[in-house]
């Protein structure tokens, strides 16, 4: 039985903790939710945000439309081979909590991605990544339900369009589908990815020797690092990182090297180098500050934060003022990684 509420308000369903309204408000458990869903013709026409733990969304105003809360669980084992086992997960599954099952079952493949926030549905929709691993590298498929038809799709790894922070969901089908269940293909042999950033150092720190190494003490040191450096949802809002690390020609990079030899860059191919985002709004002077009820974290510059009572519209503005301040110092212009809603 599905139960439509009207004027709700969102501002426990978003991690920013931005006090916007719902006109409706429905959350589905099962595809058969769906399906009753879209028999009612009175919603079929209206504006949709299919929401799942709201951890990448920034919502600068009301939404004048039906938000849809995806509940739908479940996880099981499809089939499996010599080396892969493909597991299914509901959309609505927490991704944090389906990285720790996967841990305890020893399949391996998405241990460098413990503790990012959200749901499984969502996992997709920008390629999620941490710690050199992105979740594309163990998609196999996904299901979703066209909003418009109500007809069921299958997504292969092709169809995605697969980048960094990037699919076809955030482009082509923007809006169009909601995700349902994902398959992923993990490895019953690991790959351990430790080469990035303090994973190492911290497995060290943690008294674990090379021949320790197990995906459960690679998702336990990042767990580790994040804590230390993101801030916590729970005590101080927020959606992870607001931009995208830029990706700029060589050419340029080597030009701004010379005048900030500091300036960090990972090569991409031959031509091109990523920045981080962080480095720049930290060189052009915004770590820790904060305007009105708005603010840069103060250990990670990438991430803003609401110290309380913040809109959208002032997080808007603050983005933008950054956006001003890092393309006047360094000709790079940022763009959102947060999805940014009405
Ligand atoms: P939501 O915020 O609910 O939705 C995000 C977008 O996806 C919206 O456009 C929404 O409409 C759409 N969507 C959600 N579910 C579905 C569905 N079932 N079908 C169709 N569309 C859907 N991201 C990383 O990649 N790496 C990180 O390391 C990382 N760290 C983070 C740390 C913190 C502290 C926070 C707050 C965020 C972080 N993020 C990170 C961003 C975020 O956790 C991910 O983008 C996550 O996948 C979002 O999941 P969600 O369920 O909260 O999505
Ligand atoms: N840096 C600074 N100042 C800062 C922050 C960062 O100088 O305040 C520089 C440092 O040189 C640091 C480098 O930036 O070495 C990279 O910082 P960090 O390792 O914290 O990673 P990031 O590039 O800021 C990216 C992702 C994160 C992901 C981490 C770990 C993007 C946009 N962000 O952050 O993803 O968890 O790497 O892999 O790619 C997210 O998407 O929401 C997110 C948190």
């Amino acid at each position: 039985m599905l139960d439509i509420q009207s004027n709700i308000s969102l501002k426990s369903y978003n991690t920013f903790g931005i006090d916007a309204k719902a006109r409706y408000w429905v959350e589905v458990e099962s595809q058969d939710d769906l399906k009753t869903l879209f028999q009612l013709t009175e919603f079929l026409t209206i504006p949709k945000l299919i929401l799942g733990g709201g951890s990448n969304i920034l919502l600068t105003r009301d939404f004048d439309g039906l938000v849809v809360k995806n509940n739908i669980k479940g996880i099981e084992v499809v089939r499996e081979d010599s080396q892969h086992v493909y597991v299914r997960a509901g959309a609505g599954e927490n991704w944090h909590n389906f990285v720790l099952y996967c841990v305890a079952h020893h399949y391996a493949g998405i241990e460098n991605l413990s503790l990012i926030p959200g749901t499984v549905g969502a996992a997709p929709m920008q390629n999620i990544g941490a710690y050199g691993v992105e979740i594309e590298q163990v998609f196999e498929q996904l299901e979703a339900v066209h909003l418009k038809t109500g007809e069921i799709h299958t997504f292969l790894h092709s169809d995605c369009r697969f980048g960094y922070r990037e699919s076809i969901f955030k482009h082509e089908a923007k809006g169009e589908y909601i995700i349902t269940s994902v398959t992923f293909q993990l490895n019953k042999t690991p790959t351990f990815h430790t080469s990035y950033g303090a994973i190492q150092e911290t497995l060290t720190e943690m008294g674990i020797a090379d021949d320790q190494l197990s995906i459960k003490a690679i998702s336990d040191a990042v767990i580790r690092i994040r804590r230390s450096k993101l801030p916590d949802p729970a005590e101080i809002g927020n959606a992870g990182s607001f931009f995208k690390n830029p990706e700029i020609p060589k050419e340029q990079f080597d030009r701004l090297k010379a005048l900030y030899p500091a300036m960090p860059g990972y090569p991409i191919g031959e031509t091109a180098v990523k920045v981080p985002a962080g480095w720049l709004i930290e060189q052009a002077g915004w770590k820790g500050k904060r305007v009105g009820n708005t603010g840069v974290h103060t250990k990670q510059a990438l991430v803003l934060v609401n110290h309380g009572g913040t809109t959208g519209e002032e997080v808007k503005a603050l983005a933008a003022k950054i956006q001003a301040s890092v393309a006047d110092q360094f000709g790079i212009h940022l763009n959102p990684e947060v999805n940014f809603v009405g």
